[in-house]
């Protein structure tokens, strides 16, 4: 058995010395491989006299055992050497720039209301929020819509079969409710914006049957109707980025009284709207004084705080500053649409460094 264990040594060293995995395996298939030096002398078994082969059977086995032993313990050893010099050699640069062209854009939608947000926050009013699905209280009751009044017909609201405090849920008719939210919710002076997705049955080239709006709402003593034209002309002159000429048309709200429109000058070229010019009237916000009534409603005194309110459709806001023709492209999906028309992602509006 003197030349076993030389020959397990000498093997041994083999392995040892292997240089990466392909030198290790030229080892393996030397020793133990069909005609490897291992397995040729346990083919010799078969000419030994059973006496002898008690005690080389035995030998053989264990050195083979120890050999695969010794084999795989180098494998995991190389294995591990090779993961690191890999690692070592494909590091990320963590600090080298980020790719010259990112793909993906902000939706014009989400790029007026930020452009709305940082134009309100400037004059000083917070954002509230509100939930999709509303109460009919603070849907419709509260703001001066009692059941069974005709304006409700007006909103084609989305009834659901889930009630909430006693009446079916709605899908939100506008961003009004977060006004009762606000005033039950907090003592004034109260100045906020609401931002958010609205829900009405009805859809052609300029409706969706969701879209979004943005509610104002200021509550204190001694505001006046002065203060809400003021407030809305200075925003419009913000978000066009140039002097808008507006007019104020009476008009119906439920919630307020008196209520009011404010139309901005504008003329189409063509296919382009350009606002300023022209002589042409778009809608763009519904506003009023806040009901006494919505003031009562919401527990506090109308003879002791006034207050004025609006709303503006934000989709018809981007279609008017960015041309965009028809409503119903916002929310189909389309990359290439949202390729021309969206906003650099990193690029926050504000007002210091121009807002688009
Ligand atoms: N909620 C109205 C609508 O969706 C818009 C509106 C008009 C909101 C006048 C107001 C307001 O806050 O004072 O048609």
């Amino acid at each position: 058995m003197q030349d076993l264990s030389a020959l397990q040594s000498d093997i041994e060293a083999r392995i040892a010395a292997a240089q990466d995995l392909r030198a290790l395996d030229e080892v393996r298939v030397a020793a133990l491989g069909k005609k490897g030096e291992v397995s040729l002398k346990m083919r010799e078994l078969g000419q030994m006299s059973p006496e002898e082969r008690k005690t080389a059977g035995p030998a053989l086995n264990a050195l083979r055992d120890a050999l695969d032993a010794a084999i795989a313990a180098k494998k995991a050893q190389l294995e591990a050497a090779e993961l690191e010099a890999r690692l070592a050699t494909e590091r990320v640069d963590v600090t080298l720039p980020a790719a010259p062209r990112p793909r993906g854009a902000i939706h014009p939608v989400t790029q007026v209301m930020e452009e709305m947000g940082a134009i309100f926050a400037d004059m000083g009013f917070v954002v509230a929020d509100g939930p999709d699905i509303e109460t009919d209280f603070n849907n419709f009751t509260a703001l001066n819509f009692p059941p069974g009044h005709p304006a409700r017909d007006a909103h084609d609201t989305f009834f659901m079969k889930a009630e909430l405090d006693g009446a079916p849920a709605v899908l939100r008719t506008h961003t009004s409710p977060v006004q009762i939210r606000t005033m039950l919710g907090q003592k004034p002076p109260i100045r906020i914006i609401a931002q958010g997705r609205t829900y009405r049955n009805d859809s052609d080239q300029t409706h969706t049957p969701m879209f979004h709006q943005t509610e104002g709402l200021v509550i204190d003593k001694g505001t006046h109707m002065g203060h809400l034209k003021g407030c809305l002309m200075e925003f419009v002159a913000a978000y066009f980025e140039r002097e808008v000429e507006v007019r104020f048309r009476p008009h119906h709200f439920p919630f307020t009284e008196p209520s009011a429109e404010m139309d901005v000058r504008y003329e189409r070229v063509g296919d382009e709207i350009r606002i300023g010019q022209g002589d042409k009237w778009m809608e763009v916000v519904g506003c009023g004084m806040v009901h006494p009534n919505v003031i009562r409603n919401c527990g506090l005194d109308p003879d002791e705080y006034q207050g004025f309110a609006f709303g503006f459709g934000i989709d018809r806001l981007a279609m008017l500053k960015y041309g965009m023709p028809d409503l119903r492209d916002f929310f189909a999906a389309d990359a290439r649409w949202l390729s021309h028309y969206g906003f650099p992602a990193l690029s926050m509006p504000n007002l210091a460094t121009g807002l688009s």
